[in-house]
């Protein structure tokens, strides 16, 4: 009698045991492809840096450039435009110009307006946004809202003359 009640308790732990080690191993199994599919794909990684030749921007010229799934406007100013900006007088969010640029010709800021997210359109001097009206100067400043901040400067630099690396800075 006391044999079976040892063995009996010896198969339930038995029991218990194997069933631990089974279901855990089902949850291990389940969650290494989620836990893998969360990391960055090759892709993403590889857009963490974009490589922009500038050469073939004219003066005056817009180029948009994907990085990290947002868009990036890369503006060839003209002196006109770089004159526009030469003040903080209609900004609502008054940084000087010499503060988003790295030089006078080039700015390089996010196309996401900063209100909720729609991407401005070039018009004229500067963008403007047709989800709820917000404008941005030729310095991605804001100067009509609802948008409550400047449009963002990415990290970047500039490798020569002719080419900069958005992603990083040097
Ligand atoms: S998202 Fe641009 S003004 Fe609202």
């Amino acid at each position: 009698m006391g044999n079976e009640t040892t063995g009996g308790s010896d198969r339930r732990n038995f029991l218990i045991k194997m069933t631990s080690v089974i279901g855990g191993a089902g949850v291990a199994a389940t969650c290494v492809p989620f836990v893998a599919s969360m990391n960055p794909s090759s892709d993403v990684l590889a857009k963490a840096e974009t490589e922009v030749d500038l050469t073939d921007i004219p003066v005056g010229g817009v180029r948009t450039i994907a990085w990290q799934g947002k868009p990036v406007f890369i503006v060839h100013r003209t002196p006109e435009q770089i004159q526009s900006v030469s003040t903080t007088a209609n900004a609502l969010d008054p940084v000087p110009d010499s503060q988003r640029v790295q030089h006078p010709e080039w700015l390089v800021v996010v196309g996401v307006c900063t209100h909720m997210g729609c991407v401005p359109n070039k018009e004229g001097l500067g963008w403007t946004c047709h989800c709820h009206g917000s404008q941005y100067d030729d310095s991605g400043r804001v100067v009509r809202g609802p948008a409550p901040k400047n449009l963002d400067v990415p990290p970047y630099f500039f490798v020569s003359e002719n080419k900069i690396i958005i992603g990083k800075v040097a």
